[in-house]
């Protein structure tokens, strides 16, 4: 099966891209103290040149000082990391590239095995990280205004600075996530609630500042996930119509892209029809959607965290769904560790020089 529509250009607000194909978020722990060394910038440069439509950023963190447990995480805050992300998006430029740093709070965090602790607890909604793990404290009414206004703050730097776009970091447990989960958020003021809409607040609230930021003619991207890495199989959103409820009030409050971040793409979101997160995503808030989950691999990233290796696969079933119109754009995360040049394979056809993925990529920053 033909991979030309992939190959087509997306144009969206700032957002000029030549594919439709993404680079996942992966955060790589590679800037001491939080700042972006020249090896990430050549890093990210690689992939620029190796024909990567759009490259997300790993999560780089926030100017609140429990943003991060791991003193190797990028920050978006103070001159050394932001003249370290200048270096990254004037290279990447340079390339041909473009790019959107993803911003992040972690929230309540596991320790990092480092050892190293930030200098104040862990903050988010209720000090839970899931139901049966507390490490922090409830954020204060104050803690959350200037929450709000950090995550604003790195929007205004990354357009300042001369990014194509940002993305929200809203999935996979952390802090955003853990005020949309009941059982991480059991705040009984207007934060909490018992409905989804409801802890919906805090995040329509960071969105909209970020707009403030940024402007309407600045690209927004969003991302969100059912699972949690505490739990595969949980689901924000048990059907189609509490999809609707949760996703459509963050679009409206300034959201242009759904990131919908799964483990397996082809997997269906809900019974009786084969469409996937980012399917139901854009079927119910009419928004451009992103993709993600092994496309290319055969084995998932939470088996890579294991130490698993997976193999090249066929992209005809990504290809069929795309075709179909279910999502715009497609992330593809540890064949662009392993391979700077996965993208400019797949469009020449090279199928037989895809190098698959193996842990010994999670431990450097590979440049060719
Ligand atoms: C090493 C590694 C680090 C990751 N870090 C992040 C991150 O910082 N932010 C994020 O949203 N997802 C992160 N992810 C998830 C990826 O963005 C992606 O959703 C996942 O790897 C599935 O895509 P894949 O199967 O193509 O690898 C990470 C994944 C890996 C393998």
């Amino acid at each position: 099966m033909s991979t030309n529509n992939l190959f087509s250009p997306f144009n969206l607000k700032t957002l000029n891209l030549k594919n439709r194909i993404v680079m996942a978020p992966m955060t790589r722990s590679f800037s001491p103290n939080g700042v972006p060394t020249d090896d990430v910038a050549a890093y990210y440069q690689k992939r620029a040149e190796g024909e990567v439509g759009l490259i997300l950023s790993e999560g780089t963190v926030i100017d609140r000082k429990s943003s991060s447990n791991d003193a190797n995480v990028p920050h978006f805050y103070g001159d050394l990391a932001l003249n370290g992300w200048k270096k990254v998006i004037d290279e990447v430029h340079a390339a041909g590239g473009k790019m959107g740093p993803q911003i992040w709070h972690m929230g309540i965090m596991d320790n990092h095995h480092s050892g190293w602790v930030p200098p104040v607890p862990f903050e988010g909604p209720s000090g839970l990280n899931r139901p049966d793990f507390r490490n922090g404290i409830a954020m204060s009414e104050k803690d959350i205004e200037d929450t709000i206004l950090a995550f604003g703050k790195a929007a205004a730097d990354a357009k300042r600075l001369g990014f194509d776009t940002i993305e929200i970091h809203g999935a996979h447990g952390y802090l955003i996530d853990q005020f949309f989960r009941a059982e991480t958020n059991l705040r009984e003021d207007i934060y909490g609630g018992k409905t989804l809409p409801e802890r919906n607040r805090f995040a329509i609230e960071v969105i909209k500042e970020i707009r403030k930021q940024v402007g309407n003619d600045f690209a927004v991207i969003m991302r969100f996930s059912q699972f949690k890495p505490s739990d595969y199989n949980y689901k924000l959103a048990k059907n189609p119509q509490e999809l609707e409820a949760w996703l459509t009030p963050l679009v409206d409050a300034g959201v242009d892209i759904i990131h919908a971040s799964q483990r397996r793409f082809w997997e269906p979101e809900f019974e009786g029809s084969d469409l996937n997160f980012a399917g139901w995503a854009k079927k119910v808030t009419g928004a451009p959607t992103i993709t993600v989950g092994s496309v290319g691999l055969s084995g998932d990233f939470f088996g890579a965290f294991a130490g698993e290796s997976s193999e090249p696969t066929s992209l005809d079933e990504l290809n069929r769904r795309f075709d179909r119109g279910d999502f715009d754009l497609v992330a593809v995360g540890r064949p662009l560790l392993s391979d700077p040049n996965w993208v400019a394979k797949i469009k020449a056809g090279k199928t037989d020089q895809l190098k698959g993925f193996s842990k010994e990529a999670l431990g450097a920053l590979v440049l060719e």
